[in-house]
């Protein structure tokens, strides 16, 4: 398995690449909260004064999912999120040289969402091949983590909806459980997301995995009724949060190891091999 994380080529000056394409780069997008649609709308645009609809692709990488989406629908705006500055510049790239102007990228985290749009402002989240974070202590970082799934209903349009696309089957049921416990309504669930819908824009990493070997799986999903809140005013965390509890039990099942799990689950081959471990103590 190559290493699928953005390196730095040779030469590659980060700022520089920041300036020569600042066009599609919003550097300080918690100051379009709330007129997205209309600040990026080019003033000479034919039709609307603003855009029909804002959406958001959270962990965007390098762009090329949104920037495809941007081409089909040219009405609705496309802002792409990422906290890699690397990967931002990257986006920024495909962006101005598409020439299209109803995508732009930012460098920005999950947790700020909720400072960078106003409640109800956008239409559509979508979640490509988030990063697993497999480990316990680091569950909180998943795009698809209780605490997220709450931030994204703040700023989801009625009706809106959120939507994962994974290759970790580890990563999809322990979603399940973070959509239910958010308060979500499923629409939408598919163990090969690309052959029920196949005329999706594909992500990078949807090519570079596919072509391994991986298969797609997908929820859709949008908010229904405000979940449940202790006397703390906390919606509670009640899951197993290591995606080693969401593995199938019969390792020797698993064809396609999912990206980022390679390391747990030969370690946990080998040790179940030696016989007398269980991973659930
Ligand atoms: C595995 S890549 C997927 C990139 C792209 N969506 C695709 O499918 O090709 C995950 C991306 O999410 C970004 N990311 C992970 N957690 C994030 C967070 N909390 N906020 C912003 N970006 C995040 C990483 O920097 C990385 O670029």
């Amino acid at each position: 398995m190559h290493a699928l994380h953005a390196r730095l080529p040779k030469h590659f000056v980060l700022e520089e690449r920041l300036e020569r394409y600042a066009d599609a780069i919003e550097a300080a997008p918690a100051s379009y909260a709330g007129v997205w649609a209309e600040a990026c709308r080019p003033l000479d645009a034919e039709g609307a004064a603003r855009f029909s609809e804002v959406r958001l692709d959270m962990g965007c990488g390098k762009g090329a999912f949104t920037v495809e989406a941007a081409a089909r629908e040219k009405d609705v705006l496309f802002v792409g999120i990422d906290f890699e500055p690397i990967c931002i510049a990257y986006a920024a790239q495909k962006a101005v040289e598409s020439g299209l102007d109803n995508v732009v990228f930012c460098p920005g985290i999950s947790d700020k969402l909720g400072d960078y749009f106003a409640a109800g402002e956008v239409s559509r989240i979508y979640l490509n091949f988030p990063t697993p974070f497999p480990r316990k202590k680091e569950a909180r970082q998943r795009l698809t983590y209780l605490d997220n799934l709450l931030r994204y209903r703040q700023i989801l349009a009625p009706g809106g909806t959120v939507l994962l696309k994974t290759d970790s089957y580890p990563l999809w049921h322990f979603s399940q459980t973070q959509f239910a416990l958010a308060g979500y309504d499923v629409s939408w669930e598919s163990t090969d997301a690309r052959a029920e819908r196949p005329d999706d824009p594909m992500s990078w990493y949807e090519e570079r995995l596919s072509a391994e070997g991986a298969k797609v799986f997908a929820i859709e999903a949008a908010a229904g009724e405000e979940p449940a809140r202790n006397e703390e005013g906390v919606v509670e965390q009640t899951e197993p949060l290591s995606l080693i509890d969401y593995l199938p039990e019969d390792l020797s099942t698993m064809k396609y190891v999912p990206h980022g799990m390679q390391g747990t689950i030969t370690n946990l081959r080998n040790l179940e091999k030696k016989g007398n471990y269980n991973r659930h103590l």
